[in-house]
């Protein structure tokens, strides 16, 4: 069993994020919902100050000193991205405005080679975001949805899939770590199973970037999406990965500016990769300052951040067993940084509501996540994520104060 003292609590790093010392009843912020968004520690939002008040200009633009410069920067944080994830080059990293636009970028463009009758293969515990762009490149391709079910307890496994795949099938796309119910899946594994088949496979990385170490080559999957702002970084920013020659043979999704090589009236040539896939200004800053939150996450080290989440989420499973008439949605073999659960007789909107008159910041709601909510046979659910910053005390003060509301209901 998980016990207070074997959870290594990152030393104190909550006292690096400012939003700690804000009071509300003053009750201090028990924040627990990074798998919605992670707080942002200091050195990154005074670096992105630093960035708009001394290096900030268009980026690939100007030859003036100050455009140099944002360029500069812009392209080593695309390098820092690169080296986080083991890429095999920069070119292999995209700048998007999050994963959600990653997964869009690539359905969309991979919709174009669909044919009548092709399959992509998802599982039910996917995201909106890497349902919905799929069902729009079936619905002008004519291809077909095939769903991966997991079991019930919410695994998800390489036998389950390589059961699926046919001589139809296109794509596969799942998560590593689901946001439903932070069930973290075989990828390996399953991508492995299906190696020799011609499918181009992608992987919904947003809830396992903040917690495991992410090895592109090890994984191997054609493409990798995840975002920054949940990994301490700004929103608005995320990472496409794809290897090089899936992105050099995919159809760019945005056209415009900064994305082409010649351009006249009647065509146009593209730039090389990544630029092909960057069309407009892009969000200077927010990539930038994505840099400077992998330099904060590697300072305190991708090993230990994963221990935490493990040790941490184990502590939070037992904690919360202890509430009368709970029912904790899953079982899964592994489950990193994210819970959701029902108690029996209270909406889980009200006790969201509760909880945060005491301060206390969970998610209610479907968790953009549907089909997997219903899986559980649930239309919402409380969801308690956890970020580095938290502690064994987080976890105790949510379990007391879960206590203590649900008396409400009785
Ligand atoms: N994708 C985020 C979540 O799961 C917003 O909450």
């Amino acid at each position: 069993m998980q016990t207070k003292k074997n959870i290594n609590n990152l030393n104190n790093i909550k006292s690096e994020f400012p939003v700690f010392e804000r009071n509300n009843n003053s009750s201090k912020l028990c924040y627990l919902d990074s798998a919605a968004s992670a707080q942002k520690p200091k050195c990154v939002i005074e670096k992105i100050k630093a960035t708009y008040e001394k290096s900030y200009a268009n980026v690939h633009r100007g030859i003036y000193d100050l455009s140099q410069v944002a360029t500069e920067k812009y392209e080593n944080s695309r390098k820092k991205v690169s080296e986080f994830i083991n890429a095999k080059s920069e070119k292999e990293i995209v700048f998007t405005k999050g994963a959600t636009e990653g997964l869009n970028l690539v359905a969309s463009s991979l919709s174009k080679n669909l044919l009548k009758d092709d399959e992509i293969i998802i599982s039910t515990l996917e995201h909106h975001s890497n349902i919905v762009p799929w069902q729009q490149a079936c619905k002008y391709s004519g291809a077909k949805i095939v769903e991966a079910k997991p079991d019930n307890k919410g695994n998800i496994t390489a036998e389950n899939i390589a059961g699926l795949v046919s001589p139809r099938t296109k794509i596969v796309s799942l998560p590593h770590i689901t946001n439903s119910i932070g069930s973290v899946l075989p990828i390996e594994e399953i991508l492995n199973s299906i190696k020799n088949k011609s499918i181009i496979t992608v992987i919904d990385g947003c809830q396992a970037a903040p917690h495991i170490k992410i090895d592109v080559k090890k994984i191997n999957s054609d493409f990798y999406v995840f975002s920054g702002h949940k990994l301490y970084g700004p929103s608005g920013i995320g990472i496409l990965y794809g290897k090089e020659d899936k992105l050099n043979h995919l159809d760019p999704y945005q056209t415009g500016g900064e994305m082409i090589d010649y351009v006249s009236i009647e065509k146009s040539t593209f730039s090389e990769i990544p630029h092909k896939f960057e069309a407009g200004t892009p969000n200077i800053v927010g990539a930038i300052s994505l840099g400077y939150a992998i330099d904060f996450v590697n300072r305190i080290g991708m090993k230990n951040i994963k221990k935490h989440s493990i040790e941490l989420t184990k502590y939070a499973l037992n904690k919360l067993s202890e509430v009368e008439g709970i029912k904790i949605l899953g079982n899964p073999e592994k489950r990193i940084g994210i819970i959701s659960f029902l108690i029996e007789g209270c909406h889980p909107h009200d006790l969201a509501v509760l909880l945060d008159n005491r301060a206390i910041a969970v998610r209610a709601g479907h968790h953009c996540a549907q089909p997997a909510m219903r899986h559980f046979n649930a239309d919402t659910s409380l969801r308690a994520s956890i970020g580095i910053y938290n502690d064994v005390e987080d976890i105790d003060n949510l379990v007391y104060n879960l206590k203590d509301v649900c008396k409400y209901f009785k």
